[in-house]
């Protein structure tokens, strides 16, 4: 198949624009998820990178760890190849997938951090139960952190926040160690939740060596 039928099967079949799947197929083999990093670094995963933008600024702001970003959404990931080409990052591998079968593949203790910014809200509570950050979802984060590392949620849904924030606290391996934003920059998606109203609230954990008594 020539390089064009290929981009216009690919953008049919997964609606991107043409220049989104120009992107994917041209900066995929410099940024995907197959590459090697070339060096032995602590590895954050971040879960539904969205456009890319935290991804992006956080990682130019923290060059001595490697990021993984995975993300459902074809354009998304496009956008985020566009940002590290633009920015020239050498740390950030990008994957168009499941986040939890992501999560799942990796070995226990070999991650530094899991972020989890403004997953989607399923605000009907009908829907409650598909929400990500479910016990068995901190389970399977608290089994493939490393003793020490973070799990970092932030939601701008009062009810999500609370349903994690209890998953979090009594969870055996797992302390609630603070609510701040740390490096988090605000993104377009934050900001418009900021202009309804919505205020952001961040959750972080950290991995226990033992089981919480
Ligand atoms: C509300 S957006 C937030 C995007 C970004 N984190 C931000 O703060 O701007 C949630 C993103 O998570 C992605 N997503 C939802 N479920 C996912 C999953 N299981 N694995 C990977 N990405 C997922 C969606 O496609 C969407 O891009």
């Amino acid at each position: 198949m020539e390089r064009g039928d290929a981009i216009r099967t690919y953008k049919a079949r997964r609606r991107v624009t043409v220049g989104q799947a120009e992107a994917i197929e041209r900066l995929l083999p410099r940024f995907g998820a197959d590459v090697p990093y070339g060096r032995d670094a602590p590895l954050v995963l971040e879960i539904g990178s969205g456009m890319g933008e935290a991804t992006a600024a956080m990682a130019a702001a923290d060059p001595d760890r490697d990021v993984l970003a995975v993300e459902v959404h074809t354009p998304g990931v496009g956008a985020l190849l566009r940002r590290l080409e633009e920015l020239a990052l050498t740390n950030v591998r990008v994957v168009e997938a499941d986040g939890l079968d992501v999560l799942r593949a990796r070995p226990s203790g070999s991650l530094d951090e899991v972020r989890v910014f403004f997953p989607d809200p399923w605000p009907k509570a009908r829907h409650h139960k598909r929400r990500l950050t479910t016990p068995a979802f901190a389970d399977l984060v608290a089994d493939r952190l490393r003793v020490g590392g973070r799990l970092h949620v932030a939601t701008d849904w009062e009810s999500y926040a609370e349903q994690a924030r209890s998953v979090l606290e009594t969870h055996p391996l797992l302390d609630l160690v603070g609510t701040g934003r740390g490096a988090r920059p605000v993104t377009r998606f934050e900001q418009q939740g900021l202009d309804a109203g919505r205020r952001p609230h961040d959750l972080v954990a950290v991995r226990l060596r033992t089981a919480a008594g």
